[in-house]
């Protein structure tokens, strides 16, 4: 069966997305290939963790494209050229609109640090997430993968995974531990799970027209 072609976008330092490609190579992801690691900024530890994997790179940037038509139509045209068939943002933090979204109707991923519809939308990323659950007072959060829509954090529920707050947890400790316990696992599984999807519906596609 044909591998689907993945694209990972990234901001920061790509634990996330070190996580995917372990999972690639240890045979976890089996169903999808990573083909694109694309950053909206160029000092991304993520694109570092690319390059070390072979994985080809790309560098765009709001500034430089000047508009926000622009920097989604450059992302365009490299999910073209690299014949891209589904998106996993892991820890990506530019807005994509819903003509861009659209483009993809559940062939967009996406990584969020807290169980949603708890501690989730606007203004809810990174450490802001863990402050918002600690002030909350919640003694199980977690992560979530979902499908992207316009709707900020808004689409179909993928896989979650719930873990346990410690008591004087402080926002980063909390970070980390939902990256280790919950992010790093069920992104992998999510992307394994779309991925085959798509890799089977294409080989059905493929069947009915060499019929
Ligand atoms: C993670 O906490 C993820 O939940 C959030 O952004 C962070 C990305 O971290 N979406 P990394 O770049 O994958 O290390």
């Amino acid at each position: 069966m044909k591998k689907t072609k993945i694209a990972v976008f990234c901001s920061g330092g790509g634990t996330n997305l070190q996580a995917l490609l372990d999972a690639e190579k240890s045979g976890a992801i089996e169903s999808g290939k990573i083909c694109l690691v694309l950053a909206n900024n160029s000092s991304a530890y993520a694109l570092e963790r690319a390059k070390n994997a072979g994985v080809p790179t790309a560098v765009v940037t709001r500034r430089q494209t000047g508009s926000q038509e622009a920097f989604e139509a450059e992302i365009l045209r490299l999910l073209q050229e690299y014949g891209i068939e589904l998106i996993v943002l892991a820890g990506f933090m530019s807005i994509l609109s819903e003509n861009f979204t659209s483009k993809y109707p559940k062939r967009i991923i996406n990584i969020h640090p807290s169980l949603i519809p708890s501690f989730c939308g606007k203004g809810f990323y990174g450490l802001h997430v863990h402050e918002a659950a600690l002030a909350y007072g919640v003694k199980v959060t977690g992560a979530t993968v979902h499908f992207v829509n316009e709707i900020p954090d808004g689409g179909q529920i993928i896989l979650q995974k719930a873990v346990k707050v410690h008591k004087g947890d402080t926002p980063e400790k909390l970070q980390r531990r939902v990256m280790e316990q919950a992010e790093w696992k069920i992104l992998p599984a999510a992307c394994e799970k779309v991925a085959r999807e798509i890799a089977i519906k294409g080989e059905k596609y493929e069947h009915i027209q060499n019929q």
